[in-house]
């Protein structure tokens, strides 16, 4: 795979995919730039070497629609201020005018297109489209890890049409990251999954069981896991069609000698608006009229006693309803343990990481995925054919 370090950039039209698919907050500003910050030594790589930058995202779903709601002026303002140069944005990410606007750019300058989804034809990955996209550029660059699931049109197809294609270097960063804990890492491994369904993470724990040391589960997640245990959850969130499955998964894990561990407390309340009951109980003993909110101290406690041990840890998906004191003590807890440990940290998935960054501990542990969807792909063993197709040119 070519990487952005092998290229010829001066005076040449870089048409770089980038995924600013940020969260906006309520006055439309970018309420998270992770996944902006982290691409910006690409960027400079390009604007210092004399590239002229063509810059492409989506940004939420719009259905191939123009929608306002959708529109990536937000970010170009916020990509401006980090750049400290203007970086402004097309009205359009093809046709004659955004030709004509490439055509102006000068070398070192950069611009914007916007949103890709407002076309139908970037989700079909439709070759027309792909060809209108490829006419933009004299070099492709992905730098666009978290959507590198998708066989998109900017994504896969418009490397079937750029003579030049090559991955940036976040890109290749969350791939060396990848390899690192799952080739041959450090023992003992573990894995700690949380978020509210087992059905979401079925293929990553098939995926992984039979590589993992130590497997620990938190969040909603794991009430079907006590269901499965014969245990009662009170009011919580269950799927009841995967309580076999959880069955079947804590026996491969047994028989294959991994470890696993589930909360042996909880903090449960009526639901998440009632936080003035919130309390702590025994995982054997939820209230019938309850909900599972947080794992409790203890079970932080026995998690952060297995982890201590262990040498590599790949973390997705958060402990309790984190957004919503007190019941992010879990979460938060764990996350500035993470921070604290001498081991090899990965960590992925949008809950994940924003609670690690909410924690303080994001430039603690070794490693925060810029990738939800895509992370999880990697982890169920799934190859991303954004990242196959820079492999294929
Ligand atoms: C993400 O946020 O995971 C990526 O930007 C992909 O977005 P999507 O799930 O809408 O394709």
């Amino acid at each position: 795979m070519k990487t952005i370090d092998d290229l010829d950039l001066k005076g040449k039209r870089v048409f770089m995919r980038v995924d600013f698919n940020v969260p906006l907050d309520k006055e439309r500003r970018v309420g998270d730039d992770l996944r902006i910050r982290a691409v910006l030594p690409s960027l400079r790589k390009v604007l210092d070497s004399g590239g002229r930058l063509i810059l492409a995202s989506h940004l939420g779903r719009p259905k191939g629609k123009v929608a306002s709601q959708f529109s990536l002026r937000p970010v170009a303002e916020r990509l401006s201020e980090l750049l400290a140069k203007p970086v402004p944005l097309l009205a359009d990410c093809v046709g004659p005018e955004v030709e004509r606007q490439v055509s102006l750019l000068n070398d070192g300058e950069a611009l914007l297109l916007e949103n890709l989804r407002f076309h139908p034809e970037e989700e079909k990955n439709d070759p027309e489209f792909s060809r209108r996209l490829a006419k933009l550029a004299d070099i492709y660059i992905n730098e666009a890890f978290a959507v590198s699931h998708r066989a998109h049109a900017s994504v896969e197809g418009i490397t079937r049409f750029v003579p030049v294609c090559a991955a940036g270097y976040q890109l290749q960063k969350e791939i060396q990251y990848f390899k690192k804990v799952m080739d041959n890492p450090q023992r003992p491994l573990a894995i700690i999954v949380g978020g509210a369904k087992v059905s979401t993470k079925l293929g990553l724990l098939e995926n992984l069981i039979s590589k993992i040391d130590c497997l620990i589960i938190g969040g909603a997640m794991a009430n079907t896991f006590f269901k499965a245990q014969g245990k009662e959850v009170g009011k919580s969130l269950v799927e009841d069609d995967y309580i076999e499955t959880a069955a079947r998964l804590l026996e491969s894990a047994n028989k294959g000698g991994v470890k696993v561990f589930l909360p042996v407390d909880a903090v449960v309340s009526a639901d998440a608006e009632n936080r003035g009951d919130a309390r702590q109980v025994s995982v054997d003993n939820i209230p019938e009229d309850s909900m599972i909110m947080d794992i409790g101290a203890q079970s932080v406690q026995v998690f952060e006693s297995v982890l201590q041990s262990c040498k590599t840890i790949i973390w997705n998906g958060p402990m309790g309803v984190f957004e919503t004191p007190p019941f992010n003590k879990g979460t938060f807890s764990l996350a500035k343990f993470m921070g604290s440990l001498d081991a090899l940290t990965v960590i992925g998935g949008g809950d994940s990481a924003a609670a690690i960054r909410q924690a303080g501990a994001e430039n603690k542990v070794s490693y925060v995925s810029t990738g939800g969807g895509a992370f999880l792909e990697l982890l169920e063993g799934k190859d991303l054919p954004g990242v196959s197709a820079l492999e294929r040119c």
